[in-house]
Formats: structure tokens, C-alpha cells, sequence
């Protein structure tokens, strides 16, 4: 294995070899995850308030990260809200798979296992109407999400038009098309 550091001289490298792969591990203490793994592995971190986006990032690429959301304790400070606060990702869109559980701050708008969301940058979004009164003193949250949020503009394509809830941009509205 190379591994490359800085030194005062400039970046060196060091080569060293080891009986085993490095990665051949039960478990992984960092922010980047080097391969594959399972979703149900990762460990999410948790805090007193809201924890912002980039805890849950598992991989990052040229031009996109990936985030993953697991059922978790959340927040405990005792005014803390713990569905997500308002916001519009101004320099990313954002990709949602809801893969299990219960998306807390979806509540009501209609998505549900196997949806897909696109928030596109700048699209103000945050928790449905009564969702955050829904989730306050919740203790833990059970929903497993997978998260893609790309840093260069994307479209959809015709399949992705061909299932498109045109009512889902409304839900924050609290109405229907
Ligand atoms: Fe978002």
C-alpha cells in the first residue's frame, strides 16, 4: 500500500505491506468510507440539536457526495426539533431513495418506501406541515434513506417524467394539484 502525506518537504510517500488487506475489518472509524458496505452497518451519529447533512456522508466523487440517513436516537436537548430545518441547497440538487422505516419530515406529503425525491438547488424544502409538531419528543427515528446530492445541475429523463407526482411540489403548500 502507498500511502501519501505531507512532510515540511512536500508531499512523500511511504510504502508499506501488510499480511492482510487493511480494509479486511469489522469496523471503520472515519468519515469516508474506502468500498461497498452495507447501509445497516454505518453508524449514524447523533447530537443534542439537529446534526446538518454532512454527518450522515458515507462516499464522495467528483461532483456529487452520498449521505446515509439510519434509524437512530435524535436529538435530546429538551427543545431540540428533530426533523430537519428549512432549507434550499444552493449549490447541490438532492436525490432521496427511501429505503425503510418512516421518513419523519415526509409525513404526509406521500412519500413512502420506494419513493424518489428531487429537491433541485435552490428549491426551498424542509419538513411537511405538522411534521415538526409531529416529531417533538420523539426519541428515535426509524427510516433508513439513501441520499445523492450532486454538485453540477441534473434532469430528468423520460422515465423519471413518466413517474412524476406532479402533486409533490405542493405538499409544503398544504394542497394537492
Ligand atoms: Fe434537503
Amino acid at each position: 500500500m502507498l500511502v501519501r502525506h505531507r512532510t515540511s518537504a512536500g508531499i512523500v510517500g511511504t510504502r508499506m505491506t501488510y499480511a492482510t488487506h487493511p480494509f479486511d475489518v469489522v469496523g471503520w472509524d472515519g468519515c469516508l468510507y474506502p468500498y461497498t458496505f452495507n447501509v445497516e452497518d454505518y453508524m449514524p451519529i447523533t447530537g443534542k440539536v439537529h446534526q446538518p447533512p454532512p454527518v450522515h456522508q458515507v462516499f464522495e466523487g467528483a461532483g456529487f457526495v452520498v449521505c446515509a440517513f439510519l434509524p437512530r436516537k435524535v436529538d435530546y436537548h429538551p427543545l431540540a426539533v428533530p426533523v430537519p430545518y428549512y432549507h434550499s441547497n444552493v449549490d447541490s440538487d438532492e436525490v432521496m431513495f427511501y429505503v425503510a422505516g418512516d421518513y419523519e419530515a415526509r409525513k404526509g406529503s406521500g412519500i413512502g418506501v420506494g419513493s424518489v425525491t428531487l429537491h433541485p438547488g435552490g428549491h426551498a424544502h424542509g419538513p411537511q406541515p405538522a411534521a415538526v409538531e409531529a416529531s417533538l419528543g420523539a426519541e428515535a427515528f426509524d427510516e433508513t434513506a439513501v441520499m445523492v446530492d450532486t454538485f453540477r445541475p441534473l434532469e430528468l429523463g423520460e422515465a423519471g417524467r413518466a413517474v412524476d407526482d406532479g402533486a409533490y411540489a405542493w405538499s409544503w403548500a398544504g394542497r394537492r394539484l
